[in-house]
């Protein structure tokens, strides 16, 4: 039976992913019998640590490190079988047991070469909206299935039905690759995650033999794993505890965020719940991950908070690497009055480096008007995270309004004006990319808080920064993170 005291819970994030949820996961984990994710795929990076060891998983979820548990890769989630090998490969050399625990959803949509190379080639084409995609083919991916001619996992177990379906996808992919310069693509099909070449035909860019004779082989390693998840949650959910592990993060959701500056799924708890199999009523608590009193962005798309604006947008989208940065930005620290320096300052103390593509996350102040946002869509408890990285930092800001600098526009039935006061974010990127931040300043806190482990002890500063943050934001801040170890935190 049920340990009736553990709720059925939910971890998503409120902002642009990266808020640190694999250690959130991590700790509910030890709690939960069942750990499941429904959205994304190996656009997603978990960093775990546990002691010395780091472990960062992109697509297996966090708690396959606790002993016992079951895990789950639900219905929703585009699951490149690669890179799911790969990481069941680091799971057997850590000597972690996985075989009787981790189910991975019949249904569940297959990642192909065709989807990798697709969003490549397009969004490294596309002139002026680029998205900055991870290039895990998770768009290609989610498209082909509302198209109605995407695969699934259980494809992989059926030879024939794998060839024929692949052979359709692939008729219509010729035609679209026709488009683009074959030289670029013969080049990206030479890329390590497309098999380096494995995958080329000269004149059909893509082998479909080739592709079914490795994904034939995922299919055989992969079949004591494949069986029908959501059946199984909902048997089982009134009797054991089920912890959903979110994927990105609400602003990025396809159906919420900031379009199209957004990935593919729907990352707020609607969407996770769906993904696997399961209704939102089934979940009794919904927490939002938020950074505070920073937050950052991976990728292209409006972030009115950024510090250095759009020099950190343009710094951070044309390929600068952490290793770039180190040397030419040694001289930076949270004295800077440049503002970009600054972020990059932010950017070191966080060590804020996507954990999929290593790219520098774009750093900015926590803007309490995009956490409302996202809390309408997931709910108001939240836990904050990564509150350790500014100690030391002289003023804190937060943005509880904007300042309205674009075009008159209607917004439905109301129509901005250039210079409006805007207290509610529209989370359309026409709107939000002409929105300049207005902040109210705070005295920031001096101490190490990293080894506070109660509320009573952080210092006064930051408690008054995180009573401004739920006031303005209209949250409830009932857990903190004051580092990235599993002991880190603060109950209150
Ligand atoms: P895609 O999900 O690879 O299609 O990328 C779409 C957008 O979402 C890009 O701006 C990515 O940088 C961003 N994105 C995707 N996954 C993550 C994530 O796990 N953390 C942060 N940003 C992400």
């Amino acid at each position: 039976m049920k340990r009736k005291e553990i709720p059925n819970r939910a971890v998503v994030s409120t902002q642009w992913g990266d808020e640190g949820k694999g250690k959130i996961v991590d700790v509910f984990a030890e709690e939960a019998d069942i750990i499941a994710r429904g959205t994304g795929g190996a656009n997603a990076g978990h960093t775990i640590h546990i002691g010395e060891r780091e472990f960062i998983f992109h697509l297996v979820p966090a708690g396959i490190i606790r002993p016992k548990k079951v895990n789950i890769i639900g219905n929703g989630v585009v699951l490149d079988p690669r890179v799911l090998c790969e990481e069941l490969d680091i799971l057997r050399h850590a000597g972690i047991e996985y075989k009787s625990r981790l189910l991975l959803a019949l249904n569940a949509k297959l990642v192909l070469p065709q989807h990798l190379l697709l969003d490549r080639v397009s969004d490294s084409s596309a002139k002026n909206g680029r998205i900055g995609t991870t290039g895990r083919g998770i768009g290609p991916a989610y498209a082909d299935h509302y198209s109605r001619i995407g695969l699934t996992i259980n494809d992989l177990l059926n030879p024939r039905l794998l060839e024929e379906k692949l052979e359709r996808n692939l008729r219509e992919k010729l035609l679209l690759l026709r488009e683009y310069d074959p030289e670029v693509i013969k080049k990206i099909m030479w890329h390590a995650h497309l098999g380096g070449g494995q995958f080329y035909s000269e004149n059909d860019f893509l082998d479909v033999q080739a592709i079914t004779k490795a994904y034939l082989a995922y299919g055989k390693r992969l079949a004591p794993l494949i069986c029908d998840t959501d059946n199984y949650l909902r048997a089982v959910v009134g009797h054991h505890s089920i912890l959903l592990e979110g994927a990105q993060g609400t602003l990025l959701s396809v159906d919420y965020g900031t379009y199209p500056f957004v990935t593919s799924s729907d990352c707020g708890i609607e969407g996770l719940v769906k993904g696997v199999g399961l209704r939102t009523h089934d979940i009794q608590e919904v927490w939002g991950i938020a950074k505070a009193p920073y937050m950052t962005r991976v990728g292209e798309g409006p972030f009115p908070t950024e510090m250095g604006g759009e020099r950190s947008a343009h710094w951070c989208g044309n390929g600068a690497t952490c290793k770039m940065e180190r040397e030419q930005y040694s001289h930076v620290s949270f004295e800077s009055e440049n503002e970009l320096e600054f972020g990059i300052a932010v950017r070191f103390a966080g060590n804020e480096y996507g954990a999929t593509t290593g790219r520098p996350r774009r750093t900015g102040w926590v803007d309490t008007l995009l956490l409302k946002l996202a809390t309408t869509v997931n709910g108001p408890d939240v836990i904050l995270t990564k509150l350790d990285v500014l100690s030391g930092c002289k003023t804190i800001k937060i943005c509880t309004a904007y300042q309205y600098d674009g075009p008159q526009v209607r917004w439905g039935m109301d129509t901005l004006y250039k210079g409006e006061t805007l207290r509610k974010a529209i989370p359309n990127s026409e709107v939000l990319q002409h929105c300049k931040p207005i902040y109210e300043l705070f005295p920031g806190w001096q101490q190490d808080i990293t080894g506070m482990r109660r509320w009573r002890e952080l210092p006064p500063e930051l408690k008054h920064i995180i009573h401004a943050i739920e006031e303005r934001a209209g949250v409830n801040a009932r857990i903190l993170s004051v580092g990235p170890d599993r002991s880190q935190m603060i109950f209150r």
